[in-house]
């Protein structure tokens, strides 16, 4: 099928796409170096994932981040991306004390980045913040199926919808539906699982280690291009190998320093 290529991607179009059977890709990304050439390679959604805790900032999970530390990130992306539709994570804390919060830190985001669309975690239990953010004019995307937010209430990084959690994992996603979210990702689930939440929903799924079956996919950037320094995990392909680029260029640029190769007369001013 012939792709939509629309100018910019505003959120409808991924039900337009869902609905003409087109896949759409999704990456995250932090800054606006990844942000341009992202957009410029046709992705259409650019997540600017909290995953940015442990990808940017060094810390071991997507706990601690803040939303004063997101909005940097988000205004980089917003402001480099020219068509893809830019998604920011609400970060832990930010919505789950109450719909109130939601709003004000979903508000305060959009303003302070130029994003279009907000993303949080969780199931039928977030569906206030998800009604009331809706509702305030901001769109919402929805995360089900293993959320790293709550890594420590999950017992880790785990398959989530097995057996019989697959009947909740559709219940979910229907009322996320139901409340307003325009897509909802889906991350670690078992491929005919997510194929059968992909079937009963309107709006698409975004898959992150769930299979062919959902209407987008989405990776972390700095694992699709190779980049972090830990074994990728099953469901990552990696495209490139960035870290070893890196590796192999920095260690070649010390030596020709210490060398005295760098700088040459080519890259001198001779007066
Ligand atoms: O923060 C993030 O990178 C995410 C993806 C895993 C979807 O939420």
């Amino acid at each position: 099928m012939e792709p939509f290529t629309p100018r910019k991607i505003r959120t409808s179009h991924l039900a337009e796409f869902k609905a003409a059977g087109h896949k759409f890709s999704c990456l995250t990304s932090y800054d606006a170096l990844t942000a341009a050439i992202f957009d410029e390679a046709g992705i259409d959604v650019l997540l600017v994932g909290d995953s940015a805790a442990d990808n940017v900032l060094g810390y071991s999970t997507t706990l601690p981040i803040t939303v004063d530390e997101m909005i940097p990130f988000g205004r980089a992306v917003a402001t480099a991306a020219k068509r893809s539709l830019v998604v920011v994570d609400l970060p832990f804390g930010s919505y789950e004390t109450g719909t109130q919060d939601a709003v004000a830190n979903s508000i305060r985001i959009i303003k302070a980045t130029g994003a279009a669309a907000v993303k949080l975690e969780g199931g039928s239990e977030r569906v206030p913040q998800i009604e009331a953010i809706v509702t305030a004019g901001v769109p919402v995307m929805g995360h089900l199926g293993f959320t790293p937010q709550s890594v420590n209430a999950l017992g880790g990084f785990k398959i989530q919808g097995r057996g019989k959690k697959a009947a909740k994992l559709i219940e979910d996603a229907l009322a996320l539906e139901a409340a307003g979210a325009f897509a909802i990702v889906l991350e670690l689930v078992p491929v005919d699982i997510a194929g059968e939440v992909t079937a009963a929903l309107r709006i698409p799924t975004i898959g992150i280690g769930a299979g062919p079956k959902t209407d987008g996919q989405i990776l972390v950037w700095t694992d699709f291009a190779g980049l972090a320094g830990h074994k990728p995990r099953k469901f990552v392909k990696q495209y490139a190998n960035l870290r070893a680029d890196l590796f192999e260029a920095a260690s070649t640029y010390r030596a020709e320093v210490q060398t005295s190769t760098f700088p040459d007369s080519n890259t001198s001013f001779a007066e």
